[in-house]
Protein backbone atom coordinates (compact mmCIF):
# COMPACT_ATOMS: atom_id res chain seq x y z
CA UNK A 1 0.00 0.00 0.00
CA UNK A 2 1.48 2.98 -0.74
CA UNK A 3 0.51 6.03 0.68
CA UNK A 4 1.00 9.65 -1.06
CA UNK A 5 -1.97 11.68 -0.64
CA UNK A 6 -3.76 12.24 2.69
CA UNK A 7 -6.88 13.36 3.76
CA UNK A 8 -7.73 14.97 7.23
CA UNK A 9 -11.48 15.71 8.41
CA UNK A 10 -11.66 18.43 10.94
CA UNK A 11 -8.84 21.39 11.73
CA UNK A 12 -9.92 21.31 15.23
CA UNK A 13 -6.91 21.21 17.37
CA UNK A 14 -6.17 17.20 16.79
CA UNK A 15 -7.48 18.00 12.99
CA UNK A 16 -4.80 20.63 12.62
CA UNK A 17 -1.98 19.25 14.30
CA UNK A 18 -2.28 15.72 12.25
CA UNK A 19 -2.27 17.79 8.74
CA UNK A 20 0.56 19.45 9.61
CA UNK A 21 2.97 16.59 10.74
CA UNK A 22 1.68 14.75 7.38
CA UNK A 23 2.19 17.73 5.13
CA UNK A 24 5.61 18.50 7.26
CA UNK A 25 6.80 14.59 6.56
CA UNK A 26 6.30 15.21 2.43
CA UNK A 27 2.63 14.20 1.92
CA UNK A 28 0.91 16.08 0.03
CA UNK A 29 -2.23 16.54 2.83
CA UNK A 30 -6.21 18.18 2.47
CA UNK A 31 -7.69 19.00 5.31
CA UNK A 32 -11.29 19.24 5.12
CA UNK A 33 -13.76 21.61 7.40
CA UNK A 34 -17.30 21.99 7.58
CA UNK A 35 -17.09 25.83 6.91
CA UNK A 36 -14.56 28.26 5.76
CA UNK A 37 -14.30 30.01 9.49
CA UNK A 38 -13.34 27.12 11.32
CA UNK A 39 -11.30 26.13 8.71
CA UNK A 40 -8.73 29.28 8.10
CA UNK A 41 -9.12 29.40 12.03
CA UNK A 42 -7.52 25.83 11.87
CA UNK A 43 -5.17 26.63 9.05
CA UNK A 44 -3.85 29.52 11.27
CA UNK A 45 -2.86 27.66 13.90
CA UNK A 46 -0.49 25.52 11.96
CA UNK A 47 0.64 28.66 10.36
CA UNK A 48 1.72 30.09 13.73
CA UNK A 49 2.82 26.85 15.29
CA UNK A 50 5.26 27.20 12.16
CA UNK A 51 6.50 30.44 12.17
CA UNK A 52 6.45 30.26 16.45
CA UNK A 53 8.87 27.38 15.28
CA UNK A 54 11.32 29.28 13.10
CA UNK A 55 11.14 32.38 15.38
CA UNK A 56 12.69 29.87 18.08
CA UNK A 57 15.16 28.17 16.05
CA UNK A 58 13.24 24.59 15.81
CA UNK A 59 12.00 24.64 12.61
CA UNK A 60 14.47 26.15 9.92
CA UNK A 61 12.27 28.55 7.30
CA UNK A 62 12.39 26.08 4.48
CA UNK A 63 10.42 23.51 6.83
CA UNK A 64 7.80 25.81 7.19
CA UNK A 65 7.64 26.60 3.55
CA UNK A 66 7.93 22.87 2.10
CA UNK A 67 4.98 22.19 5.07
CA UNK A 68 2.86 24.81 3.74
CA UNK A 69 3.55 24.09 0.21
CA UNK A 70 2.14 20.71 0.80
CA UNK A 71 -1.14 21.51 2.57
CA UNK A 72 -4.32 22.49 1.00
CA UNK A 73 -7.85 23.10 2.95
CA UNK A 74 -11.09 22.80 1.61
CA UNK A 75 -14.75 22.35 2.72
CA UNK A 76 -15.78 20.37 -0.28
CA UNK A 77 -15.55 16.17 0.81
CA UNK A 78 -14.94 16.08 -3.48
CA UNK A 79 -11.34 17.33 -2.99
CA UNK A 80 -10.63 14.12 -1.03
CA UNK A 81 -11.36 11.85 -3.80
CA UNK A 82 -7.38 11.31 -4.46
CA UNK A 83 -6.51 10.17 -0.94
CA UNK A 84 -4.85 6.98 -0.24
CA UNK A 85 -5.35 7.64 3.21
CA UNK A 86 -8.05 9.33 4.87
CA UNK A 87 -7.40 10.54 9.14
CA UNK A 88 -10.97 11.42 10.66
CA UNK A 89 -10.16 13.86 13.27
CA UNK A 90 -13.99 15.60 14.25
CA UNK A 91 -16.16 15.42 16.99
CA UNK A 92 -16.70 12.43 18.96
CA UNK A 93 -20.01 11.85 18.07
CA UNK A 94 -20.77 8.48 16.23
CA UNK A 95 -23.30 9.55 14.37
CA UNK A 96 -20.78 12.61 12.69
CA UNK A 97 -18.70 9.97 12.28
CA UNK A 98 -20.28 7.52 10.53
CA UNK A 99 -21.92 10.24 7.98
CA UNK A 100 -18.17 11.65 7.33
CA UNK A 101 -17.00 8.12 6.17
CA UNK A 102 -20.11 7.86 4.17
CA UNK A 103 -19.13 11.17 2.38
CA UNK A 104 -15.95 10.11 2.24
CA UNK A 105 -16.52 6.66 0.64
CA UNK A 106 -18.56 8.01 -2.00
CA UNK A 107 -15.38 9.62 -3.71
CA UNK A 108 -12.27 7.79 -2.56
CA UNK A 109 -11.11 4.92 -4.86
CA UNK A 110 -11.36 1.30 -2.87
CA UNK A 111 -8.02 1.32 -2.28
CA UNK A 112 -8.34 4.14 0.54
CA UNK A 113 -7.58 3.68 4.07
CA UNK A 114 -9.95 5.39 6.39
CA UNK A 115 -8.97 5.72 10.04
CA UNK A 116 -10.13 7.66 13.31
CA UNK A 117 -8.46 9.54 15.48
CA UNK A 118 -11.05 8.68 18.04
CA UNK A 119 -9.54 8.71 21.85
CA UNK A 120 -12.39 6.59 23.25
CA UNK A 121 -15.24 4.95 20.84
CA UNK A 122 -15.04 1.23 20.06
CA UNK A 123 -12.97 0.92 16.49
CA UNK A 124 -14.59 -1.86 15.43
CA UNK A 125 -18.33 -0.04 15.63
CA UNK A 126 -16.69 2.48 13.38
CA UNK A 127 -14.75 0.41 11.16
CA UNK A 128 -18.16 -2.07 10.95
CA UNK A 129 -20.33 1.14 10.15
CA UNK A 130 -18.29 1.74 6.43
CA UNK A 131 -18.08 -0.65 3.54
CA UNK A 132 -14.23 -1.34 3.69
CA UNK A 133 -13.85 -2.72 7.50
CA UNK A 134 -10.70 -4.47 6.40
CA UNK A 135 -9.54 -1.37 5.62
CA UNK A 136 -9.80 0.68 8.77
CA UNK A 137 -8.35 1.68 11.69
CA UNK A 138 -7.58 3.78 14.78
CA UNK A 139 -4.47 6.09 14.81
CA UNK A 140 -4.54 8.17 17.89
CA UNK A 141 -2.74 11.06 18.36
CA UNK A 142 -1.56 13.18 21.45
CA UNK A 143 -1.57 16.54 22.12
CA UNK A 144 -0.33 18.98 20.77
CA UNK A 145 0.34 16.56 17.70
CA UNK A 146 3.34 17.93 16.24
CA UNK A 147 5.54 17.84 19.39
CA UNK A 148 4.21 14.22 21.04
CA UNK A 149 6.09 11.28 19.80
CA UNK A 150 3.44 8.83 20.31
CA UNK A 151 0.97 7.41 18.00
CA UNK A 152 -1.59 4.57 19.10
CA UNK A 153 -2.12 2.35 15.93
CA UNK A 154 -5.27 0.53 17.05
CA UNK A 155 -6.64 -2.28 15.25
CA UNK A 156 -10.24 -3.40 14.92
CA UNK A 157 -11.29 -6.95 14.75
CA UNK A 158 -11.94 -6.26 11.34
CA UNK A 159 -8.53 -4.38 10.33
CA UNK A 160 -6.29 -6.53 7.96
CA UNK A 161 -3.35 -7.56 8.11
CA UNK A 162 -1.83 -5.23 5.53
CA UNK A 163 -3.96 -1.93 6.61
CA UNK A 164 -2.73 -2.62 10.03
CA UNK A 165 1.19 -2.53 8.67
CA UNK A 166 0.49 0.29 6.33
CA UNK A 167 -0.65 2.19 9.43
CA UNK A 168 2.01 1.36 11.50
CA UNK A 169 4.65 2.50 8.79
CA UNK A 170 2.71 5.64 8.29
CA UNK A 171 3.05 6.81 11.85
CA UNK A 172 6.58 6.00 11.46
CA UNK A 173 6.69 8.22 8.40
CA UNK A 174 5.53 10.85 10.36
CA UNK A 175 8.64 10.72 12.91
CA UNK A 176 6.44 9.29 15.32
CA UNK A 177 7.25 5.88 17.50
CA UNK A 178 3.78 4.31 17.16
CA UNK A 179 2.89 1.76 19.93
CA UNK A 180 -0.22 -1.20 19.45
CA UNK A 181 -3.08 -0.44 20.93
CA UNK A 182 -6.02 -2.96 21.61
CA UNK A 183 -9.53 -1.70 20.32
CA UNK A 184 -10.19 -1.38 24.54
CA UNK A 185 -11.90 2.00 25.82
CA UNK A 186 -9.07 4.03 26.68
CA UNK A 187 -6.79 2.23 24.11
CA UNK A 188 -3.24 2.12 26.34
CA UNK A 189 -2.45 5.91 27.59
CA UNK A 190 -6.25 6.62 28.36
CA UNK A 191 -6.66 3.63 30.11
CA UNK A 192 -3.94 4.47 32.83
CA UNK A 193 -3.94 8.50 32.36
CA UNK A 194 -8.06 9.08 32.72
CA UNK A 195 -8.23 7.16 36.52
CA UNK A 196 -5.11 9.30 37.35
CA UNK A 197 -7.21 12.47 36.76
CA UNK A 198 -10.20 11.50 37.83
CA UNK A 199 -8.32 10.65 41.19
CA UNK A 200 -6.40 13.95 41.36
CA UNK A 201 -9.70 15.76 41.19
CA UNK A 202 -10.97 13.38 43.74
CA UNK A 203 -8.02 14.40 46.23
CA UNK A 204 -8.61 18.10 45.11
CA UNK A 205 -12.20 17.42 46.25
CA UNK A 206 -11.40 15.66 49.43
CA UNK A 207 -8.74 18.50 50.81
CA UNK A 208 -5.88 16.48 50.10
CA UNK A 209 -4.52 19.82 48.63
CA UNK A 210 -4.74 23.32 46.41
CA UNK A 211 -4.47 23.01 42.72
CA UNK A 212 -1.36 24.49 42.63
CA UNK A 213 0.08 21.92 45.65
CA UNK A 214 -1.75 18.58 43.48
CA UNK A 215 -0.08 20.29 40.32
CA UNK A 216 3.51 21.41 42.27
CA UNK A 217 3.52 17.53 43.96
CA UNK A 218 3.59 15.60 40.56
CA UNK A 219 5.43 17.69 38.48
CA UNK A 220 8.36 18.57 40.76
CA UNK A 221 7.86 15.41 42.70
CA UNK A 222 7.77 13.24 40.08
CA UNK A 223 9.27 14.69 36.80
CA UNK A 224 5.66 15.10 34.77
CA UNK A 225 6.19 18.16 32.57
CA UNK A 226 2.24 19.32 33.87
CA UNK A 227 0.20 18.35 37.08
CA UNK A 228 -3.04 16.59 36.52
CA UNK A 229 -5.00 19.62 37.65
CA UNK A 230 -2.90 21.61 34.63
CA UNK A 231 -3.77 18.74 32.36
CA UNK A 232 -6.98 18.50 32.84
CA UNK A 233 -7.24 22.09 31.75
CA UNK A 234 -5.17 21.32 28.32
CA UNK A 235 -6.93 18.34 27.85
CA UNK A 236 -10.44 19.64 28.64
CA UNK A 237 -12.64 18.64 31.22
CA UNK A 238 -15.79 18.18 28.92
CA UNK A 239 -13.09 15.78 26.69
CA UNK A 240 -12.04 13.79 29.67
CA UNK A 241 -15.64 13.69 31.18
CA UNK A 242 -16.44 12.03 27.44
CA UNK A 243 -13.85 9.46 27.81
CA UNK A 244 -14.47 8.86 31.49
CA UNK A 245 -18.26 7.70 30.88
CA UNK A 246 -17.57 5.66 27.76
CA UNK A 247 -15.41 4.00 30.30
CA UNK A 248 -17.48 3.60 33.02
CA UNK A 249 -19.59 2.11 30.82
CA UNK A 250 -17.64 -0.27 29.08
CA UNK A 251 -15.55 -1.56 32.37
CA UNK A 252 -17.92 -0.51 35.22
CA UNK A 253 -15.11 -0.16 37.51
CA UNK A 254 -15.58 3.00 39.78
CA UNK A 255 -12.20 4.13 39.20
CA UNK A 256 -13.83 5.20 35.35
CA UNK A 257 -16.85 6.94 37.60
CA UNK A 258 -16.19 11.10 37.07
CA UNK A 259 -15.77 12.99 40.76
CA UNK A 260 -18.77 15.09 40.96
CA UNK A 261 -16.59 18.02 40.87
CA UNK A 262 -15.38 17.29 37.17
CA UNK A 263 -19.23 16.78 36.05
CA UNK A 264 -20.05 20.18 37.96
CA UNK A 265 -17.22 21.78 36.33
CA UNK A 266 -18.65 20.92 32.59
CA UNK A 267 -21.73 21.81 33.51
CA UNK A 268 -20.66 24.91 34.59
CA UNK A 269 -18.57 25.84 31.12
CA UNK A 270 -15.51 25.59 32.68
CA UNK A 271 -13.56 23.43 30.54
CA UNK A 272 -10.51 24.71 30.92
CA UNK A 273 -7.66 26.77 28.56
CA UNK A 274 -10.27 26.53 25.74
CA UNK A 275 -13.15 28.27 27.99
CA UNK A 276 -10.78 30.72 29.58
CA UNK A 277 -11.20 28.68 32.93
CA UNK A 278 -10.95 25.32 34.38
CA UNK A 279 -9.00 24.72 37.66
CA UNK A 280 -6.71 27.74 36.55
CA UNK A 281 -7.88 30.81 34.54
CA UNK A 282 -6.63 31.94 31.59
N1 LIG B 1 7.77 24.56 16.72
C1 LIG B 1 8.71 23.63 16.99
N2 LIG B 1 9.07 23.25 18.23
C2 LIG B 1 8.43 23.84 19.24
C3 LIG B 1 7.45 24.81 19.06
C4 LIG B 1 7.13 25.18 17.72
N3 LIG B 1 6.23 26.11 17.46
N4 LIG B 1 6.97 25.20 20.25
C5 LIG B 1 7.67 24.50 21.18
N5 LIG B 1 8.54 23.68 20.56
C6 LIG B 1 9.50 22.78 21.20
C7 LIG B 1 10.32 23.58 22.20
O1 LIG B 1 11.39 24.24 21.56
C8 LIG B 1 10.76 22.52 23.14
O2 LIG B 1 11.80 21.76 22.55
P1 LIG B 1 13.06 21.23 23.43
O3 LIG B 1 12.47 20.28 24.42
O4 LIG B 1 13.94 20.59 22.41
O5 LIG B 1 13.64 22.46 24.05
C9 LIG B 1 9.52 21.61 23.20
O6 LIG B 1 8.83 21.82 21.97
C10 LIG B 1 8.63 21.95 24.37
O7 LIG B 1 8.10 23.26 24.19
P2 LIG B 1 8.11 24.42 25.28
O8 LIG B 1 9.42 24.48 25.97
O9 LIG B 1 7.64 25.69 24.66
O10 LIG B 1 6.96 24.03 26.25
P3 LIG B 1 7.02 23.06 27.48
O11 LIG B 1 8.39 22.63 27.80
O12 LIG B 1 6.21 23.78 28.48
O13 LIG B 1 6.22 21.79 26.93
C11 LIG B 1 4.36 20.50 26.38
C12 LIG B 1 4.92 21.90 26.44
C13 LIG B 1 5.08 19.70 25.28
C14 LIG B 1 2.89 20.63 26.02
C15 LIG B 1 4.59 19.80 27.76
O14 LIG B 1 4.06 20.60 28.78
C16 LIG B 1 3.95 18.45 27.83
O15 LIG B 1 4.48 17.46 27.33
N6 LIG B 1 2.77 18.37 28.49
C17 LIG B 1 2.01 17.14 28.60
C18 LIG B 1 1.15 17.00 27.37
C19 LIG B 1 0.38 15.73 27.39
O16 LIG B 1 0.36 14.95 28.33
N7 LIG B 1 -0.32 15.49 26.26
C20 LIG B 1 -1.16 14.34 26.12
C21 LIG B 1 -2.53 14.72 26.52
S1 LIG B 1 -3.62 13.31 26.47
C22 LIG B 1 -4.12 13.27 24.87
O17 LIG B 1 -3.80 14.08 24.05
C23 LIG B 1 -4.99 12.10 24.51
C24 LIG B 1 -6.41 12.50 24.36
O18 LIG B 1 -7.12 11.37 23.90
C25 LIG B 1 -7.04 13.01 25.63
Amino acid sequence: MSIKTVGVLGCGLMGAGIAQVAAASGYKTIVREMNQAVLDKGLGRIRKFLDDGVTKGKVPAEQRDHTLANLSGTTDVSALASCDLVIEAIVEHIDDKVAAYAAVESVVGSHTLIVSNTSSLCVTELAAKTKRPDRFGGLHFFNPVPLMKLVEVVRALTTSDETYRALFSFAQSLGKEPITAPDKPGFIVNRLLVPYLLDAIRCYERGLGSVADIDNGMKLGCGHPMGPLTLLDFVGLDTTYFIANIMFDEYKDPMFAAPPLLKRMVLAGRLGRKSGEGFYKY
